[in-house]
């Protein structure tokens, strides 16, 4: 069954129901103010930190699902039944006569009816401000005139999420606001070290207002039924501890046929710390710098037109890249929902989503580095900047650390660092970043190690630091020391674990001198043939020729320790004992290196690759993606750590763990098998999936971290949507190895493996400041193989495109055959 469907024109999806299996998100904001929001206007707001800087409170793990969000209420004031309901469904849930939810790219719009009004909410977070927009529009479709009141309400969240959900002895004292001139002021802390408010505000004249939940609720009552809804007249409460809230109450006259548009404004604002106060001396915020804004932001004029910038920002980004393919699944994915989502990876990493509550984690060190290789087409110049921020949290040994909070770009002490694998992302991020935009010199930028001032190396010496970081930690087969975790962090080899609560990733009861991975021996490899490019450009022969034996060195490795007979193995644990391989009773068989040591080019001319990648389609391939391993755990295994903390099927322990799906689509169409690499590709997409929503779950639109595996009592259910590396990944696997229009460092590669029956399809794309339109043509109806290429009319040699900076359009025509 579907519950809705997407519409291509308007490149959004829209949702035609309010009760979707899961709540179905969508991300606000692109610079420094953020939201999310479900179809049903659940959701939270914060600036830069979703754990630091938390605007509004949200209820995870809660009965109903998705509490908390930007809600109205409108309220029949000439009373017939039922007086008072929520236009988006939640949170009175009181069926509605229509309903229509319209996620787009940075926007949500809802418009639904009942009793003849009609309402329309545009959710948006305009560019250059820290500010998000509702915009609400009621139109009367009775035949005589309607009383409304409508009533509009935030929870404020104390700030740092985490203490406002733990520290109440603290934090039911310290909440307080102001109401000035019908505006909603939130200064919690602002008395002591925070310079910083929020503020919640309308375009009309106000009939009341409540900053105090409890007035507003009513004893005992939830946001289901509010007591002061109920009566239609709201308190003018003023909180003094407790829980601050921001409601507010209007009251309508619309006549017949008659419409009217009010605009809310949830913001955040900062003073400078000596002008906190006005008039000084007092504790009265100081107004001057936001009134304008707030003022500015809340005509309908000024709201349309911020609308047309966000929607010809995305309009720009989006245009960086379309195709057209004779498959509509590719389609809706790569031209607008898989940039959306790469974006919100960009921007919150794995921070906060519907499954991640903002306070758990921040900005992953391999997390980011891997999103960054689907992202640096879109914004090249955020992706320079987020590059050198990632490089500033490398320690001095090569090493990084695993985290760093957004707001305050430090590496994340708790979490440290010690993920062998770590390292290698950064080399894979910078080398994909100068492939798209051409900008060596990125390489020459000084940056610190551990933000120490002083430290500062460039940004080529970080990479040689990642590599060194990897040679410095061999174990016993010559292959690298796994550390913590490599990519799978529940893979902990050195963790022994016994007692409960300990984390897995950071508890190491081994010295780890031991346990080692075959992935990362495929990673370092694949990192280290970027890496013999840049390296000839920086140094030179003898720095190529280093890199190129420990190539081979590890290769060695490889094939003396890290071959199973079949397949690669997947790593030794600290016993010395091979894990992933056909002597083990579980766990057999991995995905990861399969993936990994084929894109590194192991075993592609000897025939070892097809077996390996044969191994896989035998053993781990299902109708709903390949599995992570098999067969699944089905005990806690001491020396293997929480990957067999979770019971088979699900999560790192053999669920389709989506993010690897795409190392073997491009594995596949390395060997040149078009047809196994795109049926891979639909098999997890996730507008194919579209119509097993029931089954699915999560949004159709966007990439889940994971699919239930075969061994899981629900097998084909997705979990833990949108924040996820299969993003980036599956936009790398089809446009840059399927479709195969892929920036190398030298030039722009034209090699696509696509399935036989496909007559061609074509890709418009920007590359190094050109616009190039590309058609491919297939009459043989082959796989892979470009037999000629033309650029304007001419013919060119081979299948690289070097193409003059002259900034021009360029028609490019690519011939399949054999
Ligand atoms: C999570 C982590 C990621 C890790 C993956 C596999 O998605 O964010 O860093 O690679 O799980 O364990
Ligand atoms: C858990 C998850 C894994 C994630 C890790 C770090 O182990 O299973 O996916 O990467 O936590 O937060």
């Amino acid at each position: 069954m579907q519950y809705g469907y997407f519409d291509d024109e308007q490149r959004e999806y829209v949702i035609t129901r309010p009760d979707t299996p899961l709540p179905w998100i969508n991300f606000l904001g692109c610079e420094d103010y953020f939201g999310i929001i479900s179809n049903t206007a659940g959701g939270y707001s914060f600036y830069k930190d979703a754990r630091l800087r938390r605007l509004t409170r949200y209820r995870y793990n809660n009965a109903p699902l998705d509490t908390g969000g930007r809600y109205i209420y409108l309220r029949d004031d000439d009373a017939p039944s039922p007086t008072s309901w929520s236009p988006s469904w939640q949170p009175t849930r009181i069926p509605l006569e229509e309903y229509e939810c319209r996620h787009g790219m940075g926007y949500t719009t809802i418009r639904s009816r009942l009793n003849g009004i009609t309402a329309h909410m545009r959710y948006f977070i305009p560019l250059g401000v820290n500010l998000e927009v509702w915009e609400l529009k009621l139109t009367n479709l009775r035949p005589q005139d309607a009383n409304l009141s409508v009533f509009a309400t935030i929870e404020f969240c104390l700030w740092d999420a985490m203490d406002d959900a733990t520290n109440f002895q603290r934090n039911y004292s310290v909440g307080e606001v102001e109401v000035v001139d019908g505006v909603i002021y939130h200064k919690s802390e602002y008395r002591e070290r925070r310079d910083h408010i929020a503020y919640f505000a309308c375009s009309e004249t106000l009939a009341g207002f409540d900053t105090n939940r409890d007035a507003f609720l009513g004893a005992y009552r939830g946001f289901d039924a509010p007591a002061a809804v109920e009566s239609g007249s709201l308190a003018n409460s003023i909180t003094h501890g407790w829980q601050p809230i921001g409601a507010t109450h209007t009251r309508l006259r619309l006549p017949a046929g008659g419409s009217k548009t009010i605009i809310y404004l949830l913001g955040y604002h900062e003073n400078p710390s000596d002008q906190k106060f006005d008039p000084p001396g007092t504790q009265t915020v100081n107004k001057h710098s936001v009134t304008p804004i707030i003022r500015k932001y809340l005509q309908e004029a000024e709201v349309e037109t911020a609308f047309i910038q966000l929607q010809a920002y995305w309009d720009g980004l989006l245009a960086r890249l379309q195709v057209h393919t004779p498959d509509v699944h590719t389609d809706h994915m790569v031209n607008t929902w898989n940039v959306c989502q790469i974006m919100a990876a960009f921007s919150f990493s794995r921070s906060a989503s519907y499954f991640e509550s903002g306070i758990g984690r921040g900005m992953g060190f391999r997390d980011s580095n891997q999103d960054l290789i689907g992202f640096v087409h879109l914004l090249p110049a955020q992706a320079r900047s987020r590059i050198l921020d990632l490089a500033a949290t490398q320690l001095p040994t090569g090493g990084a650390y695993h985290q760093y909070q957004p707001l305050t770009k430090r590496g994340n002490n708790e979490v440290g660092s010690g993920f062998n694998d770590d390292p290698l992302w950064l080399v894979l991020a910078v080398a994909a970043y100068i492939a798209e935009t051409g900008d060596w010199d990125i390489l020459d930028q000084p940056v610190p190690y551990d933000n120490a001032p002083g430290s500062e190396e460039s940004l080529y010496h970080h990479l040689k630091r990642s590599m060194q970081y990897t040679l410095d930690r061999l174990g016993p087969h010559g292959l690298p020391l796994i550390g913590r975790a490599d990519w799978n962090d529940c893979l902990n080899l050195n963790c022994f674990s016994d007692s409960p609560g300990q984390s897995f990733q950071t508890t190491t009861n081994k010295d780890g001198k031991v346990a080692e991975s075959v992935f990362i021996a495929g990673l370092f490899i694949r990192a280290a043939r970027d890496m013999i490019q840049m390296a000839q450009k920086k140094e030179g022969e003898s720095a190529v020729k280093a890199y190129s034996m420990a190539i081979a060195l590890m290769e060695q490795a490889v094939w003396q320790a890290g071959w199973d007979g079949a397949w690669f193995r997947r790593a030794y644990d600290d016993l010395g004992q091979p894990v992933g391989s056909r002597e083990c009773t579980e766990g057999q068989i991995f995905i990861e290196p399969q993936g990994m040591c084929v894109m590194a080019g192991l075993g592609i001319r000897d025939g070892r690759a097809r077996q390996a990648l044969d191994s896989v389609a035998e053993r781990l391939a299902t109708p709903h993606g390949i599995l992570l391993l098999q067969p699944g755990y089905t005990h806690y295994y001491l020396n293997l750590g929480e990957i067999s903390s979770y019971p088979p099927g699900y999560k790192e322990n053999g669920s389709v763990f989506c993010h690897t799906n795409p190392w073997i689509m491009i594995a596949e169409a390395m060997l040149g098998d078009g047809a196994r690499a795109h049926d891979y590709y639909l098999r997890i997409n996730p507008s194919n999936r579209e119509e097993i929503s029931d089954l699915h779950r999560c949004e159709p639109y966007v990439y889940a971290q994971m699919i239930a595996g075969r061994e899981a009592p629900t097998f084909g259910e997705a979990k833990n949507s949108w924040l996820t590396g299969t993003a980036a990944w599956n936009y790398v696997a089809i446009t840059q190895w399927i479709l195969g229009v892929r920036p190398e460092l030298t030039g722009l590669r034209l090699d696509p493996c696509i399935p036989p029956g496909w007559n061609g399809f074509s890709v418009q794309r920007n590359f190094r400041g050109h616009r190039l339109h590309i058609n491919v043509y297939n009459p043989q109806h082959v796989s892979r193989g470009v037999v000629m290429l033309k650029l304007d009319g001419k013919q060119v040699v081979g299948n690289l495109l070097m193409l003059e900076p002259d900034g021009a359009d360029h028609q490019v025509e690519v011939w399949l055959g054999q």
